[in-house]
């Protein structure tokens, strides 16, 4: 294995097949780890400096799935997020979980998911004194980060490990302009998907074990069984790249990354009718934000959130993250460049102007 046994001529198309390799004498093994995927693994951990560090080629999925079984066992109790990703709700119908909810704030200004506030943490955990592991989405999609020091404080004061949902939070760790990392705040295991943003192929994530909380033989067992037995070498050698670029030049690619960023969010903050979200901090449990994130809210303008995705697609060619009824998202990372950075400014801001003239003019909004 694998088939095309690295012959470009036993299929079409065009595909990486010379690295497509399987666990061949020299490569290691990802489930038994003794060699050079031990190492590598052990290169993310130091990087983060966590206690280990777990690759994940199902993303966070496969992660999340392992560090919900590995904290609660079958048909336990945890506290979750309500606004937390399925791969959550997937491990509590695998684990025959028993889930108390905890709401995020609604943020009534831009129309998002606030934070989750500490104190509705700890008064869940003082009602339900059977919950066994808490669970919270930080950042989330759209940016928003809770004071996670305060709620891993509060967790384990009631004697059960904090699980972050850092998935759109890789980057945290390699520059002051971003919010602090879970992993660095007291969070037991913290999940970040590399492919949503840093440079490392699609699916590709880990698991970080920052604590003694959770027994790291059930981590290591629970990845083993959510993920394939046939782990990708081409994703593998994708986390091994994306930590040795960081290590040798994350420092200087964010950097400049981060000074294009704030560029581009000064220029885009004066736009009156798209408006880029700024959420303020200490309001609905919003602690921090994730300035990477680009959310245009529409509610000032007569478009709505789908109507700009698409016409930013079709009139502009620009793809946006995701839409929603209120506004658009973009997520902004080291991999950018500058003219794409410049496109999406002029855009906006040419729709902007649209808008400023329809609406002195009297323009109704047709259906938004
Ligand atoms: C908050 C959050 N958690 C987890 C996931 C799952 O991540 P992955 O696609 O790496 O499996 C996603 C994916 O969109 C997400 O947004």
């Amino acid at each position: 294995m694998p088939g095309h046994k690295r012959n470009p001529a036993s299929v079409r198309g065009e595909f990486p097949l010379e690295r497509d390799i399987t666990e061949i004498e020299g490569f290691d093994n990802l489930h038994h780890p003794e060699d050079l995927l031990l190492e590598a693994q052990q290169n993310v951990a130091k990087l983060y400096g966590t206690r280990e560090s777990f690759y994940s080629v199902n993303g966070s999925t496969a992660a999340l799935l392992a560090a919900i079984s590995a904290a609660v066992p079958r048909n336990g109790q945890i506290l979750v997020a309500r606004n937390c990703h399925k791969a959550v709700y997937h491990a509590i119908y695998l684990r025959n979980l028993k889930p108390a909810y905890i709401y995020p704030q609604m943020d009534s200004e831009w129309w998002i998911n606030g934070g989750i506030f500490p104190d509705k943490v700890e008064r869940c955990l003082a009602e339900n004194p059977e919950i066994q592991a808490v669970l919270i989405t930080s950042p989330t999609y759209d940016g928003v980060v809770s004071d996670v020091k305060e709620i891993a404080e509060i967790a384990h004061k009631y004697g059960v490990p904090l699980i972050v949902d850092e998935a759109h939070g890789a980057h945290f760790h390699f520059s002051n302009y971003f919010p602090a990392s879970a992993a660095e705040l007291g969070a037991d295991l913290v999940i970040q998907s590399f492919h949503k943003t840093l440079p490392a192929m699609t699916q590709t994530a880990v698991l970080h074990n920052c604590s003694d909380r959770v027994d790291s033989r059930l981590i290591r067992r629970f990845m083993g069984i959510y993920q394939t037995s046939s782990p990708s070498y081409i994703l593998m050698a994708s986390i091994d790249a994306c930590m040795d670029t960081m290590a040798a030049e994350g420092k200087q690619m964010f950097r400049d990354f981060t000074r294009i960023l704030e560029q581009t969010r000064k220029r885009l903050s004066v736009c009156k009718y798209i408006r880029l979200v700024d959420p303020v901090k200490g309001k609905n449990g919003v602690f921090d934000y994730d300035r990477s994130k680009l959310v245009f809210s529409t509610r000032a303008s007569l478009l709505s959130g789908s109507d700009l995705y698409h016409i930013l697609l079709d009139r502009y060619h620009i793809q946006m993250e995701m839409e929603s009824e209120n506004y658009v998202l973009a997520i902004a990372s080291v991999g950018d460049r500058e003219e794409g950075f410049e496109r999406l400014c002029q855009a906006i801001e040419e729709l902007d102007q649209e808008q400023a003239d329809l609406i002195k003019a009297g323009i109704p909004a047709e259906e938004k």
